[in-house]
């Protein structure tokens, strides 16, 4: 059920102390993919969430939601586009800077590719102090999109990232 797969990706991701900086512990989300079982129960709760929801659009942040994003989009047979750190991304491309919990970066997202008024979902790793999530949100909107929903497997409750953001968050694994 779902509280037992919750506790799976709990007992699967690793938290390292003061990396990659003093002070900040660092969720490691690739302990899920280094065990099936987990991975598979992470793709299930995600899949049986967005079920529910019309959507058009699932775009992934750079990196980690890159993994996460083309796993849903085979489910829902919809297509997936990436937002980049800048200079990655060929055309034409918006861009924003955001701060984020251990350094600063910008966004870019190829415009041309998001039809007007797609229903969309962003998908990441990891929500912290939302900076990542604001920043695509906005070149979403730029871009004529309507966000519908910010889905991250962790999010570290306490830097209370949610609260910036505007639009529904759903989390699967939760860290003060
Ligand atoms: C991490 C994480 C999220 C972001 C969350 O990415 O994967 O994208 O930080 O932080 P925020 O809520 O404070 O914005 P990072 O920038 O380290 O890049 P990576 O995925 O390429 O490692
Ligand atoms: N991205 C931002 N903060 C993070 C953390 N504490 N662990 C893993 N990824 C992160």
């Amino acid at each position: 059920n779902k509280n037992e797969k919750i506790q799976l990706l709990r007992d699967a991701i690793v938290s390292y102390p003061d990396f990659p900086k003093p002070g900040v512990i660092f969720r490691d989300i690739f302990g899920i993919f280094r065990n099936i079982v987990a991975m598979r129960a992470m793709k299930d709760l995600i899949v049986e969430h967005i079920l529910f929801l019309e959507v058009d659009l699932v775009v992934g942040l750079d990196s980690r939601g890159f993994l996460l994003g083309p796993i849903i989009c085979m489910e829902l047979g919809k297509p997936f586009l990436p937002i980049r750190k800048k200079g990655k991304l060929p055309g034409n491309v918006v861009q924003h800077a955001f701060n984020l919990e251990y350094g600063e970066a910008t966004f870019e997202i190829q415009t041309e590719y998001v039809k007007k008024g797609a229903r969309t979902i962003i998908i990441d790793d990891l929500l912290a102090t939302g900076g990542s999530m604001v920043a695509a949100i906005e070149l979403l909107k730029l871009s004529g999109a309507e966000v519908i929903e910010c889905l991250t497997i962790i999010e570290l409750s306490g830097l209370k990232g949610r609260e910036k953001l505007g639009i529904p968050v759903h989390s699967l694994v939760q860290y003060d």
